[in-house]
């Protein structure tokens, strides 16, 4: 579905992310946790850059996305104003399954929390949530998670705040085989491989948002593909764009990485 949105809202949320509340009544009436659109960033950007959706609201139509400045496309997204019309195709993808009655832990690494937080905001009441970032001065949407989660674990990679150490640590300090059915998880690619892991050794089943960089967007190109495994041993690739982004971390070939 292609459309001009409208952004509603602007917000700078850490040193360097920025929140945009679009206005897309289409979109946000059929999105799913874990879902992505594709942003028109102007200038000569030629390609779309995939971003995922952060939170939706039904009733006021409107979607919200979080970005990292990484280069050209979200420089100029940085440079955008309310009131502007901003371009996106979506939602695109699989997205996380849903979880209805299951203690859902969300893990998330730096800017791999964002897409979480509509995992959250889709299931109160059942979730738990470890927010991993670099540094203090990285950390967002703290508050927003905990609108939604009964426990938001905080860590820092060099203890500036919350727990001091990766994720994974804090993950297996937790008893989460007692605590929890399903994992979810978003972030680096270190990050996700470690906290697997953990799941695969507590016998929790775990899912993992994948990023890859992108050309196409619509299953084309095979510029996101990655390497499988599947239970019987045979080896293949998938697409991020189109078979994922989220992945049973059973099935993601994760010896290279
Ligand atoms: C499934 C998915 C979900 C994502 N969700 C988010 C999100 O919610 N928030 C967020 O800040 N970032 C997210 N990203 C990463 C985001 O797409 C890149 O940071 C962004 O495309 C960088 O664009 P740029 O023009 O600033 O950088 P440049 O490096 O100038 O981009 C050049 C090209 O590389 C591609 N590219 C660069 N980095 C990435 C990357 N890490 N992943 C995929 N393509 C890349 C761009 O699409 C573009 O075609 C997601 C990526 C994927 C694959
Ligand atoms: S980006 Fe082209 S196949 Fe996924």
């Amino acid at each position: 579905m292609n459309s001009k949105t409208l952004i509603q809202k602007r917000e700078r949320i850490s040193d360097s992310c920025y929140s945009f509340t679009l206005y897309a009544p289409d979109i946000a009436k059929k999105c799913e946790p874990g879902q992505i659109i594709h942003v028109d960033c102007g200038g000569d950007t030629f390609l779309r850059r995939p971003f995922g959706i952060c939170e939706a609201s039904r009733t006021e139509g409107t979607i919200r996305f979080c970005y990292e400045i990484r280069g050209k496309g979200t420089n100029l997204l940085s440079e955008m104003k309310e009131g502007e019309e901003l371009d996106i195709l979506g939602a695109f993808g699989n997205g996380f399954p849903a979880a209805k009655g299951r203690r859902i832990l969300l893990v998330g690494g730096g800017i791999g929390i964002f897409p979480l937080l509509f995992c959250a905001e889709s299931s109160p009441e059942s979730c738990d949530t470890i927010l991993a970032f670099r540094c203090c001065s990285k950390i967002c949407l703290e508050e927003d998670f905990r609108k939604y989660c009964r426990n938001v674990y905080l860590c820092t990679d060099d203890g500036s705040a919350g727990y001091k150490g990766y994720a994974a640590q804090l993950l297996s300090e937790l008893n989460i085989k007692k605590q929890y059915d399903v994992v979810y998880v978003c972030g680096p690619m270190k990050m996700m491989k470690t906290v697997a892991e953990v799941c695969i050794k507590a016998n929790i089943e775990c899912f993992v948002s994948l990023e890859e960089r992108m050309g196409c967007g619509v299953g084309a190109c095979l510029g996101c593909a990655f390497r499988t495994i599947m239970p019987d041993g045979s080896r293949g690739y998938k697409r991020v764009c189109v078979d994922g982004p989220v992945f049973n971390a059973s099935e993601v070939d994760w010896s290279e990485i």
